[in-house]
């Protein structure tokens, strides 16, 4: 059964990190009222759904992605009360909520896990992956994508358990039909509660193949070996869809799954709409491999495809930043001598793509990367990991803390710069991660006086969305400019066709004339504080969309 599920189209989803947004009682870490207090904030911005990372009861061994109590609140962040507050203010204002679903894993303090692994016959037994020893070691050369072996040794049970992430994050067994229902009884409570979506974390690696083989992917600096394989299988799909067909589609909830899916064929598994799994697909892309290897073409490249592969039966999640990945305008953009323009830019380009645009927080006023002076500064357990492994590799200290620098999670995950105080006016105590010390000249107090700043774009970017059904729904045609880095493209439905011109780099490209002439009135432009399209020549960084 298929419900109407339009509405999510007409979507721009903001991403609140919680710990990192705002603090309301001074602990120096943000909180569910610090929401709440900044909700007028969001609507004045224009967007109309929040997908808040993990709120829930957890250790923070992965800042909330390691889940101790699937109905609960972190205690760091408020209360039920607080969330059912903020619930009802959204529901006031009109904001949908999306939750994350961390259902790969849990904690290994969620008492499901402490029972399983107490012996071999109690009823939480199946709950988890155990496997025995072999030869007196881990059952195979599986990597945890923290770094080390995947499986940790329990002496109670004299079994290993698997843990694709931290070893303080064991896998749930899915081939356990109580372990399911379990999950498919507490995404319904959520939902009974009020929840709009899910996104749904890391959910490519449900199924395992019971053989356990071990990975050929070339072994990490520390012996183990990704696995790789474990990636898309068959079984994964059919959890998936039984989870759609159970609940996501009667129940009228939207999905987006953070996928593993290096192919547009493989992404179309998860999100045909024949394939009933999910609404729309975040794939993941490791920022290592992603900061060596995109380019503007490559870029455009998949854009295309994966139009082409999902016009006529999917959606698209549409993002360049969260809280995994270094800040948008650092990585793709110039965060120096074009901050502005290419913060600008980047959100102009990604509000004109079909597909639902996802904000993550901050990047509305252009926040960048930060260096963090030692390793010691840096909190998240992936960068740690990294460092490590860098100085198992053979890289100086200085070496691996410079590609930390440039590649750690933490950049995302610095607190929001709300004003250009010390700390940020995130916080009066001390904050749990350092505030970018940029704040003093990128904050949203500036960016909310200054009629051309690019949180203005942004509010500007959102208005235009809702007003135009073109932008919203249309069908994209890409144009030839015989460049590269010159990207042009029109929307259209039968009555509106806007029209696109985004020069993706820093030198002047020319628009040609045959695709001038059809070029009418400028609507928006990054260059808006100079007065905006000057034409024909396209400045570093120019975005303008026309209409036609
Ligand atoms: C996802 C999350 C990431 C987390 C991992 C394990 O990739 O986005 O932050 O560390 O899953 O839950
Ligand atoms: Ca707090």
């Amino acid at each position: 059964m298929t419900t109407e599920k339009d509405w999510i189209k007409d979507l721009v989803i903001y991403q609140i990190y919680p710990r990192s947004f705002y603090d309301a009682n001074g602990d120096g870490i943000g909180d569910l009222p610090g929401v709440l207090q900044k909700l007028d904030y969001l609507e004045e911005l224009g967007i109309n759904a929040i997908w808040f990372s993990p709120v829930y009861r957890s250790p923070n061994d992965d800042n909330g992605y390691d889940i101790s109590g699937y109905q609960e609140i972190m205690a760091e962040f408020g209360t039920m009360e607080d969330w059912e507050r903020l619930r009802d203010a959204c529901k006031e204002k009109g904001i949908r909520i999306i939750m994350d679903l961390v259902v790969n894993h849990s904690s290994d303090e969620h008492p499901w896990f402490l029972a399983s692994r107490s012996s071999r016959d109690n009823d939480k037994s199946e709950y988890y992956i155990w496997r025995d020893a072999v030869d007196g070691h881990e059952p195979n050369n599986w990597a945890s994508a923290f770094g080390g072996s995947a499986w940790e040794y329990v002496p109670e049970r004299d079994q290993y358990y698997f843990h694709f992430f931290s070893k303080k994050q064991p896998d749930l067994n899915w081939a356990c039909p109580k372990l399911r229902e379990e999950i498919h009884q507490m995404i319904n409570w959520w939902v009974d509660k009020g929840v709009d979506g899910f996104r749904v974390d890391a959910i490519s690696y449900l199924d395992k193949p019971q053989d356990f083989p071990d990975s050929t992917q070339p072994a990490q600096p520390d012996g183990y070996s990704f696995p790789d394989i474990l990636a898309g299988r068959p079984g994964t799909h059919a959890y998936i869809r039984e989870m759609n067909q159970h609940i996501y589609a009667p129940r009228n909830v939207l999905t987006v799954g953070e996928v593993s899916a290096p192919t547009v064929e493989e992404l179309g598994n998860y999100v045909r709409t024949s394939r009933e799994e999910f609404d729309m697909a975040i794939p993941f892309v490791p920022p290592i491999v992603e900061i060596d290897t995109w380019t503007p073409e490559k870029l455009l490249h998949d854009i295309q495809e994966s139009y082409e592969a999902l016009k006529e039966d999917g959606w698209w999640a549409r993002f360049f930043s969260n809280h995994d990945k270094p800040r948008q305008v650092s990585l793709y953009g110039d965060d120096r001598a074009y901050w502005e323009v290419s913060a600008k830019f980047l959100a102009m380009f990604l509000h004109t793509l079909p597909g639902t645009p996802f904000v993550y927080q901050g990047e509305e006023i252009g926040m960048t990367n930060v260096k963090l002076p030692s390793i010691e500064d840096y909190n998240d357990l992936d960068t740690l990991n990294m460092y490590k492994q860098g100085l198992l590799a053979g890289m100086t200290p200085e070496a691996a803390l410079a590609r930390a620098q440039l590649i750690s999670r933490d950049n995302a995950r610095t607190p929001m710069q709300w004003d250009n105080s010390a700390k940020g006016g995130f916080t009066t105590g001390t904050p749990w991660l350092s505030v970018n010390p940029n704040t003093k000249e990128i904050n949203v107090k500036a960016q909310r006086q200054d009629p051309f700043s690019i949180y203005q774009c942004y509010r500007n970017l959102i208005a235009l969305r809702k007003k135009s059904s073109a932008l919203a729904r249309g069908d994209m045609a890409f144009l030839e400019t015989g460049c590269k880095e010159l990207i042009a493209f029109t929307r259209s439905t039968p009555g509106e066709t806007l029209l696109m011109f985004h020069n993706f780099s820093s030198k002047e490209h020319a628009i040609p004339d045959a695709l001038r002439k059809d070029a009418k009135k400028a609507l928006l432009s990054s260059y808006d504080r100079e007065g905006g399209y000057r034409g024909p020549m396209l400045r570093a960084y120019e975005s303008v969309i026309f209409q036609m």
